[in-house]
């Protein structure tokens, strides 16, 4: 069964049961600064989540195209990839756990309707409850998994509850015959920041129940799957590989106090959560991911290539086939390489596809060829990547190509440190210049050539060999190999612990206390939106935006740079509008009328059938009566806003400038 049938059956199955579908939101979230990209399909939900009304209703279903830039380093085994899409369905204070558990239980086991799997090959998870704030264990989930096997006479009607707590009681206890078992909260607790004590204020989640499929104990070779050192036992959430996790029922209940505890939200949601390439990979019974979503990929490569995927090639036909499937969908979604925020991920995916593509041999011309089977693969579902082919595939080769100099550059730059006799501070210091010992190859020559010359350290090391081959009694030579590797990595775990966090620190600057500000620059977004329409032409439109409590930042389309006066006329009309203390207001609508209203919205964004629009102005509008056509500006939008657009305070512009040809970005701020 392929993917595109479950995304299929799973849409269709939640839409008999009154669900809504909505379409994926982009990789790069809206508005939401806490963030870089979309991992989950929970993230662009959050607002319906705490309670606001969604304009499609209670019951929602999508499939999420998801990006995790974490998993990258765990890219090459057979299970793990940095983009997937991620099947949802969400009540919003509607449904709870009854109905949820066994929906996704008939979903995965209904041959005709779902994916078609073998219930005893099915293991789930519960919460085991949390001393530390109080919330008990998850005993109803217990029960109702408890019916649902037995309804099905799995384990001869009488499934096995089992309770193991952290991840190592249980690679110490086992399955012990069980069917459900209990973890605690890392394991069985849910929210975007992870365990209870590291949610920041105001923010939800609660306890969730997984769902596993099992590969069966043994390989198809006959040699037992589970590998004992990731525990003496094997046991559901084990890492060996045997079990999968195919699906995540959160239920979402409760949310940070700013004492520390948890209190319940004003509704109980269900967010549930499922990787539609893995349910795909149990619906086959084929524990590698690549074989069942990114075969057309591994086709091209082979063919490209004349190389099999097999024995220790796998390694390297996934990771090229992993990070050009994420590269593309994340250009589509407009994103370009760069040196900061999302366009380094691009970056570092096709770079890093570049390399291993090479020791697959696949010729010049090959690179940007593994984008066909890509766009053909996800024809029917997002056409968008065909349509934009030929772009991606420009980017990719331009990304290639300024990799390939870097490449020729870092290597002149080694031969250059042993031409000048000095390697120890990866830098040339002539006056140091003595070609001893204590100037040989350390780790800072690999650090310095990683980090400022995005010199790959493989590539390093090789050329380093390459010298010690020539020139096997140089002093400048003698490097422990061994020991300048553990160097480089310290230095590069302290170097990313530093930018980390700078990443912690804004999570809590957009989600804790601070979000007034954060709701005021949305709505100042909007005056600015319009106003440079007003000043620069109507034919300016948004191409990206990004808020944080300290500033508003707009990426929009224009060729030529704002001049002073420009600069100032819009920040003068966007005043003059916050001066006039106009009303905003929040309508729901069929998309086609939002679109005969002319309301903006971003280009290559889709939208629900229904969307929800804010309106700002005039002066006599009311929330019953928004009067469109005097509108000052009007946009699809989700929220939130201020209720006047009084209450922004003053305006000021800080800064502008050109992200791309024909597009411009500039940043406000509110004083
Ligand atoms: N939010 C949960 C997850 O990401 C379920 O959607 O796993």
């Amino acid at each position: 069964m392929e993917t595109a049938e479950i995304r299929k059956r799973y849409l269709d199955f939640f839409k008999e049961r009154g669900h809504a579908i909505i379409p994926s939101a982009p990789l790069v979230p809206e508005n939401d600064p806490t963030t870089l990209f979309t991992g989950s399909g929970m993230q662009p939900l959050v607002p319906y989540l705490l309670g606001q009304s969604h304009p499609e209703g209670k019951r929602l279903v999508n499939s999420q195209k998801s990006f995790r830039a974490e998993d990258i380093d765990d890219v090459g085994d057979n299970r793990h990839t940095t983009f997937f899409e991620m099947l949802g369905n969400w009540s919003f204070g509607d449904y709870f756990k009854q109905e949820q558990l066994r929906w996704f239980f008939e979903f995965l086991i209904d041959k005709e309707k779902g994916a078609g799997l073998d219930p005893a090959r099915l293991y789930v998870t519960v919460f085991a409850g949390d001393p530390e704030t109080g919330i008990d264990r998850d005993e109803e989930s217990t029960d109702i998994w408890k019916k649902l096997f037995t309804e099905k006479n799995i384990d001869g009607g009488n499934p096995k509850y089992i309770e193991l707590g952290s991840e190592k009681e249980g690679g110490d206890k086992g399955m012990q015959g069980g069917r459900i078992f209990s973890y605690d909260v890392k394991k069985n607790w849910w929210s975007r920041a992870g365990v209870p004590s590291k949610m920041p204020v105001g923010e939800p989640g609660g306890p969730d129940s997984e769902v596993f499929y099992d590969f069966g104990e043994f390989a198809a070779d006959g040699s037992p799957r589970h590998d004992p050192k990731f525990g003496a036992h094997c046991h559901p959430n084990c890492d060996c590989g045997r079990f999968l996790e195919i699906g995540n029922s959160v239920f979402m209940e409760y949310k940070k106090r700013e004492d520390g505890n948890f209190e319940k939200l004003a509704q109980r949601n269900v967010d549930f959560g499922g990787g539609l390439e893995r349910i795909t990979m149990a619906a086959n019974n084929d524990p590698d991911i690549f074989e069942v979503n990114h075969r057309e990929i591994i086709d091209q490569l082979e063919f490209l290539s004349r190389k099999k995927y097999d024995g220790e090639n796998k390694y390297t036909f996934r990771i090229v086939a992993d990070h050009m499937k994420a590269a593309v969908f994340l250009i589509t979604d407009g994103v370009r390489p760069s040196k900061s925020e999302q366009g380094y991920f691009v970056r570092r995916l096709i770079r890093r596809a570049v390399r291993y593509a090479d020791k697959l041999d696949i010729g010049k011309k090959g690179f940007s060829a593994i984008v066909d089977p890509i766009a053909i693969m996800y024809k029917g579902s997002y056409p968008e990547i065909e349509q934009q082919k030929e772009e991606i595939q420009n980017i990719i080769s331009g990304e290639e190509e300024r990799f390939r100099e870097t490449l020729v550059r870092g290597l002149n730059i080694i031969r250059n440190y042993y031409a000048h006799g000095f390697f120890s501070h990866g830098s040339i210091d002539s006056t140091t210049n003595t070609g001893g010992t204590e100037n040989r190859i350390n780790g800072d020559t690999l650090f310095n050539l990683y980090t400022t010359h995005g010199f790959p350290v493989e590539l390093s090391l090789e050329e380093f060999d390459e010298l010690k081959k020539k020139n096997p009694d140089d002093p400048l030579l003698q490097y422990d190999r061994e020991g300048i590797i553990k160097e480089f990595r310290r230095k590069l775990v302290s170097h990313q612990e530093t930018s980390r966090a700078g990443i912690e620190q804004k999570f809590k600057g957009g989600l804790a206390d601070t979000s007034e500000k954060t709701i005021k620059l949305h709505t100042a977004h909007h005056l600015l939106l319009k106003a440079l329409q007003i000043v620069l032409g109507p034919q300016v439109k948004q191409r990206g935006s990004n808020i944080t409590s300290e500033r508003l930042r707009l990426d929009f389309s224009y060729d030529g740079k704002m001049t002073d006066e420009q600069k100032k006329e819009v920040e003068h009309i966007v005043n003059a509008k916050i001066a006039e203390n106009l009303p905003v207001i929040r309508s729901e609508m069929p998309r086609e009328e939002a679109e005969k209203l002319g309301a903006e919205h971003e280009f290559g964004q889709k939208y629900p059938e229904r969307v929800s629009v804010y309106s700002v102005g005039p002066k006599s509008a009311i929330l019953t009566k928004p009067q469109f056509d005097k509108a000052f500006s009007i946009e699809f939008c989700g929220g939130p806003h201020v209720a006047h657009t009084g209450e922004i305070g003053n305006f000021k512009l800080v800064k502008e400038e050109a992200v791309a040809a024909g597009i411009r970005r500039i940043r406000g701020v509110i004083e």
